[in-house]
């Protein structure tokens, strides 16, 4: 069975002289443990689908399946409350939140999740451990390196244990060599939680370290060959 399945995805947007299809008929599956890149060109349409496969945005027709629940049929607190449990979310610009410390960043997911602050910091830091930032739990993101900024990230995503992470360019706006240690990271999570991972990428050469490749275009996802 499929830890995650979209069928039939069609998405446009409208304003008020014209409608743009920007994703007609996408259907994925994604396996337990799998790795999948999703390449396209700028404007393709891949923050919108992995938004959508995210519950972060709905799709005007399709469904999206995780295991057996469909997600598009729960309601907006129901699907909050699944992606706090169920989903990590990385974002290009990370989104962490200033005023906290890296620690408190990726705590934050369980707390909203309502565990208590102790345990939930000391949740964070094995995860900072993890992503090799033990030595920065209380640095702020400002006081932090891109690279670092987008470990921290990861560590958030993968706070609650989740079985699959989606990550919108998370080496979008870094250097070579932070990319390249980035997806070894993802690797190595990879590898030792078996956490499957969709990751939205312009890099070629990063997205062949990956089970899977997936291309967009005009609408439509086709495998890179
Ligand atoms: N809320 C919105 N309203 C109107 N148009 C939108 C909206 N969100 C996205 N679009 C349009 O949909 C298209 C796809 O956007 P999307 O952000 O998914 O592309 P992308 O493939 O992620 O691009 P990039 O590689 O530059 O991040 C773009 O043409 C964009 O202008
Ligand atoms: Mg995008």
């Amino acid at each position: 069975m499929s830890l995650l399945r979209c069928e039939s995805i069609s998405k446009s947007f409208k304003d008020a002289e014209s409608e743009v299809n920007i994703l007609q008929d996408v259907s994925i599956d994604v396996f337990d443990g799998e790795t999948l890149a999703i390449l396209g060109s700028s404007g393709s349409g891949k923050s919108t689908l992995l938004h959508i496969l995210a519950t972060l945005d709905s799709p005007d027709r399709g469904e999206i399946f995780f295991e057996d629940v469909r997600l598009n049929s729960l309601n907006q607190k129901k699907q909050a409350a699944f992606r706090n449990k169920n989903l990590g979310f990385v974002y290009q610009f990370h989104h962490l939140l200033p005023e906290f410390t890296a620690q408190e960043n990726v705590a934050m997911p369980l707390l909203i999740g309502d565990m208590d602050k102790r345990t939930a910091l000391a949740k964070a830091k094995e995860g900072l451990h993890r992503v090799g930032l033990s030595h920065r739990l209380a640095h702020k993101p400002s006081q932090l390196s891109g690279g670092e900024r987008q470990r921290v990230a990861i560590a958030r995503a993968l706070v609650n244990s989740p079985k699959i992470i989606m990550a919108d360019e998370p080496t979008g706006n870094l250097d070579a060599d932070n990319s390249e240690h980035i997806f070894e990271l993802i690797q190595s999570i990879n590898k030792e939680l078996n956490t499957a991972f969709i990751i939205v990428t312009h890099d070629q050469s990063l997205a062949q370290k990956l089970d899977r490749t997936l291309f967009l275009k005009k609408g439509k996802l086709e495998a890179l060959v």
